[in-house]
Formats: C-alpha cells, sequence, structure tokens
C-alpha cells in the first residue's frame, strides 16, 4: 500500500465497510476546505471554483460525497447505480501491479501479475479495480442522492453515474431502455448533470459498449429522452488509433444528445499471480480495468483526440479528462491537453488534500 493511510475510500477494507463506514479520515481534526471569491470556471453551464473532482468509483454514498466537497474537490461523481439491487464482486477488489512506466496496449495484451499490497508512492501506482458496479437499488440510492445532492455547494457540481443491467428475459432493447429507466430515476433527486457509464470491463456479461457505435448512440437517444435538459456526459474507454473511426462516429452521432465525454475509463487486461493464475477470485474477473499512473497517457491521448473531433466537426461538447491524475503537474498536463475537468480516483482514495493542493495553483 502507498505509504499514507486510504482516506475517501479504503481498497484493504471491504465495499461493505466502505459504504457504511467510511470515509475514514486521516485527521478527524481538518476544517472544511474555504474557497476565496467567486466561482471562475465553467462546465455545462454551473460556476465551478475548481475544474478538478473525482470521478466515478470511490463515492459510494453521501456520506463520501460530502466529505469530498468539503475537501475541496469541486466535481463528483455518485458511484454508478443501477435501476435493481447488485452485488459487489468478491473481495479483494483492488490489486496493485508490477508496471513501470506506460501500460501501453501491446502490454495489455498480455497477462499483467499483480500483488496485494504495493510501496510504489502514488504518483507511480497502478492497480486493477474490479467491483462491477454493485448497486443497493434506487430504493436506497435515490433518497441517499438527494442528500448528496443538498450537499453541493456553491461552485461545485455533483453528477450521478448510471449504468442499465441486464435482467432475466431481458432483450437488448430492454437492456438500453434500462440505461434510460436509471438516468430518470436519478433525474429525479435533483442531480444537475447525469454520466452513462458506456465502459465498465468488469462486468463480463455486460460487456464493454463504447466501441459499439449503434448501443452508444441508441442508449444516449433514449436516456437524453428521459431527461431533458439535464446535461448527459458519456463516461467511454480507450480508443486505440484503429477505432478512431468508431470514436469519430460516436461523437458525431451523439451530438444532440451527449454534453461532455468523460475519458477514461480503464485499460482492460488480465491479471495473475506469480504463479500465472488468475488473481480476483470469480468467473469471469481473470479481466479487469487498469487504472493509474500507467494509463495516464491513454486519458491524456484521448483529451487531445476528443478535443481534435471538437474543432474539426465545430462541435460544442466539453471533456472530463481522467487517468493517472496523482499531481498538481498531473492535473495541469489534462489542462493543457484540453481538458474542461479533471478527475481521479486512484490517487485521491489515499490523497484527500489533492485538489486542496490543485487550488493552490489556480
Ligand atoms: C475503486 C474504483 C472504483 C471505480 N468504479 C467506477 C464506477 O463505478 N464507474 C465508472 O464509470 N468508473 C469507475 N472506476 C473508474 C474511474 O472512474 C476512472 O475512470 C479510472 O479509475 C481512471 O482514473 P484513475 O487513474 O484516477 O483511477 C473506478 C475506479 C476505481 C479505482
Amino acid at each position: 500500500m502507498p505509504s499514507q493511510p486510504a482516506t475517501i475510500f479504503d481498497p484493504s477494507k471491504t465495499f461493505d465497510d466502505n459504504f457504511d463506514h467510511g470515509p475514514f479520515t486521516a485527521d478527524p481534526s481538518q476544517q472544511p476546505y474555504q474557497n476565496i471569491g467567486e466561482p471562475k470556471y465553467e462546465f455545462l453551464g454551473h460556476k465551478l471554483y475548481s475544474p478538478f473532482g473525482i470521478a466515478a468509483g470511490s463515492l459510494p454514498s453521501s456520506n463520501h460525497i460530502k466529505y469530498s466537497f468539503e475537501r475541496g474537490f469541486d466535481v463528483l461523481c455518485y458511484k454508478t447505480q443501477r435501476s435493481v439491487p447488485f452485488e459487489c464482486n468478491e473481495f479483494p477488489n483492488v490489486v496493485y501491479l508490477d508496471i513501470e512506466g506506460d501500460l501501453t496496449l501491446e502490454q495489455a495484451q498480455k497477462p499483467l501479475v499483480g500483488h496485494l499490497s504495493s510501496d510504489k508512492p502514488l504518483e507511480k501506482l497502478t492497480i486493477t479495480n474490479s467491483f462491477g458496479n454493485p448497486s443497493r437499488g434506487p430504493e436506497f440510492w435515490v433518497e441517499d442522492m438527494k442528500k448528496a445532492v443538498a450537499n453541493q455547494g456553491k461552485g461545485q457540481l455533483l453528477i450521478s453515474s448510471i449504468v442499465g443491467t441486464i435482467q432475466e428475459g431481458f432483450t437488448q432493447e430492454d437492456y438500453y431502455n434500462d440505461f434510460a429507466r436509471t438516468a430518470e430515476l436519478a433525474n429525479s433527486t435533483g442531480v444537475q448533470a447525469i454520466e452513462v457509464n458506456l465502459s465498465c470491463p468488469n462486468v463480463a456479461k455486460e460487456g464493454i459498449l463504447c466501441y459499439t457505435p449503434e448501443a452508444v448512440i441508441s442508449i444516449c437517444r433514449k436516456i437524453k429522452k428521459k431527461i431533458g435538459d439535464t446535461p448527459l456526459i458519456a463516461k467511454v474507454g480507450y480508443y486505440s488509433p484503429a477505432q478512431q473511426p468508431l470514436l469519430e462516429q460516436v461523437v458525431l452521432e451523439t451530438k444532440d444528445y451527449v454534453g461532455a465525454f468523460s475519458a477514461i475509463n480503464t485499460i482492460q487486461a488480465a491479471v495473475v499471480d506469480e504463479k500465472g493464475e488468475q488473481l480476483l477470485p470469480g468467473e469471469g474477473r481473470l479481466k479487469s480495468g487498469i487504472c493509474g499512473a500507467g494509463i495516464q497517457w491513454a486519458g491524456i491521448d484521448m483529451v487531445k483526440r476528443l478535443s481534435t473531433l471538437k474543432m474539426k466537426h465545430s462541435l460544442n461538447y466539453e471533456i472530463i479528462g481522467v487517468g493517472g491524475v496523482a499531481t498538481v503537474d498531473d492535473f495541469t498536463l489534462y489542462r493543457d491537453a484540453g481538458a474542461d475537468v479533471v478527475q481521479s480516483v486512484t490517487a485521491a482514495m489515499w490523497n484527500d488534500k489533492l485538489a486542496s493542493q490543485i487550488k493552490t495553483t489556480l
């Protein structure tokens, strides 16, 4: 584990323990971050004190949202929710990888060796996460999200991340409609932006949808019909250079529905132990989503390509850059690449001061 204790979300504890008892405050005496003056950044029509926050993953409840807003993270995603209760994958859900530098697509084709602990510094830490988008169901999260919305302060934005769930007897159309139904539930909480997770690598049955433009277009159209003026964010994975035509098709054909793209989710790879055997227990868990330092290159590359496509076709979407942001310099690299907003998950689990560190440079 990195040397400092995890505060926002502690991967050494189960998901339920984090959910019910987190966040785990390193310094209980710390006071809420105080912004000075007026918010001067803008994203999807909202004023922000900073274009920085936490992407979907480490904030599964309104307690986590409140804690993170109070630490000065201004753009937060409530962890991906479903229209039905859904179990978390078996513990452990995070393992630490032996990656030095960038995780190339070529490397990700071969199994990566993982460990249950690591002494790497946060800015070099690459992990895999495999939760499977657990949800306690709308009976819990709709009310809890209303509390989270109430915790959003001036110059801050809460985003609700949602996904569809394949249920018994479902056709493809039913599955796509379930995304829209979940977005409608999220919209009923008063949240001011909704993100559709089109890139989860951790539920084998559901697959990574963002590489199927027809699915993306249909889902985004159905969601937008249900949420009206609430902006829709599409969370996508990394498109290889050979997949550029797919990316171009997606941005062009969703232009009437998508207000922002968030890139990237993770890079999928097989993770094994030192003997070459599957490390994460359970069916369908050989491959999982790699995140942290090793994927930063891919997040930045996607931000640049989304930026270029936006100019090329005179489109209006905004861009959230995600992947391997652990320091002020990482934040700046994303902003320079064209990100309107930057988010972190892996590093922010351990460093709840990351937003205040970035704010000293704005
Ligand atoms: C613990 C953990 C849980 C995650 N859960 C989700 C999720 O529920 N929905 C989602 O869209 N992405 C999820 N992700 C992916 C992150 O949002 C992010 O795209 C990815 O981790 C890259 O950012 P990072 O390198 O800062 O971690 C999760 C990542 C982590 C580390």
